[in-house]
C-alpha cells in the first residue's frame, strides 16, 4: 500500500486512542503546536464511559472505521504502560492490521538534529533531548527533559519517562519502561519488558521482564507484568 505523505503545510486529521487525562495531554500539544487535527478520541467498547472528551466524540475502537476510516484519518496512541506496554503495542498492531497510518509527534520544544530517526505513531515531549546519532523506534513515548544520548537506541513500544537520562549507546529494548528520573549508564543494554523504577541508578544490564529499583537498581522478585497490571 502505498503510504500517504503528509504535505507540508498541511493540515490532517487525527484520532487520538484514549480518554483519560494522557489522551488530553497530546490533544492539546497537537492542538497547540501541530498541523495535526484532532478529530476524536477513541477506546476499548467496554471502557467507554463518556461520548464526548475536550468537546470531541469518543468513538469505540472496535467501530472506528465506520466513523473514521483508514482513509480519512491517521491514528495516534497516546497510551501508557499498562502491561508493560504490552496495551499500546497491541491496539497499534490491531490499527495497522485494520489499515490505518500512523502520525508521530515531536515537540517544537524538544531538542532534536536534522538526522532524527523516528519511526511512527511515536511521542516526544518538550525538552527532550535527542542527540545526534540517536534512533527512536515506532510507538515509543519520550516524556518531557527526557536525555537520550548520542548512538542510544530505543526499540519500538518503550515509554521513557519524564527526566529520564541515557548515556552514549544505551539500548533500551521492546516494551521496556525507564521511569521518572531514571539514569542509565552508558552503553547498557536494557532487555525487552525490563521495568526500572522511578529514581533508579541502573549500572548493568537488565534481564527481560525483570524489575529494577534503587541506587544502584537491584532486581526485585515481581515481574514488569505484576507492577505494570495486566
Ligand atoms: C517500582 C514501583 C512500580 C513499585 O510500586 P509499588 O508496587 O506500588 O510498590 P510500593 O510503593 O508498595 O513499594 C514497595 C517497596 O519498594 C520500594 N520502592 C518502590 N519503588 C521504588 C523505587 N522507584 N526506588 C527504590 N525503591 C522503591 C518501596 O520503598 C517499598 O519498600 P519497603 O517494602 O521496604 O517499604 C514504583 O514505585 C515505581 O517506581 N513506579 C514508576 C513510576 C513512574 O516512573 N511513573 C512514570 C509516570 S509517566
Amino acid at each position: 500500500m502505498q503510504s500517504r505523505k503528509t504535505e507540508p503545510g498541511k493540515i490532517t486529521d487525527v484520532v487520538l486512542f484514549g480518554a483519560d487525562t494522557f489522551a488530553s495531554l497530546a490533544w492539546f500539544c497537537l492542538t497547540n503546536d501541530s498541523l495535526y487535527r484532532v478529530q476524536a478520541f477513541t477506546v476499548d467498547a467496554s471502557y467507554r464511559s463518556v461520548s464526548s472528551h475536550e468537546g470531541l466524540p469518543v468513538v469505540s475502537f472496535e467501530n472506528l472505521s465506520e466513523h473514521y476510516p483508514p482513509d480519512k484519518v491517521r491514528l495516534l496512541f497516546p497510551l501508557g504502560y499498562h502491561a508493560i506496554n504490552g496495551l499500546r503495542r497491541d491496539r497499534y498492531q490491531q490499527a495497522k492490521a485494520m489499515g490505518y497510518e500512523f502520525i508521530s509527534y515531536v515537540s517544537s520544544r524538544a531538542s532534536t538534529w536534522p538526522d532524527l530517526h523516528i519511526g511512527e505513531n511515536s511521542l516526544i515531549y518538550e525538552h527532550a533531548i535527542i542527540q545526534p546519532f540517536a534512533r527512536i523506534g515506532s510507538n515509543v513515548i519520550i516524556r518531557s527533559g527526557a536525555h537520550i544520548s548520542h548512538h542510544c537506541q530505543v526499540a519500538d513500544h518503550a515509554f521513557v519517562a519524564a527526566g529520564v537520562t541515557l548515556g552514549g549507546n544505551v539500548v533500551v529494548g521492546e516494551q521496556a519502561f525507564i521511569g521518572l528520573g531514571a539514569v542509565l549508564r552508558d552503553g547498557l543494554r536494557i532487555a525487552e519488558r525490563s521495568f526500572i523504577g522511578a529514581g533508579s541508578v541502573v549500572l548493568k544490564d537488565t534481564e527481560a521482564d525483570g524489575v529494577y529499583v534503587g541506587n544502584p537498581a537491584q532486581k526485585i522478585a515481581r515481574t514488569a507484568l505484576q507492577v505494570t497490571g495486566g
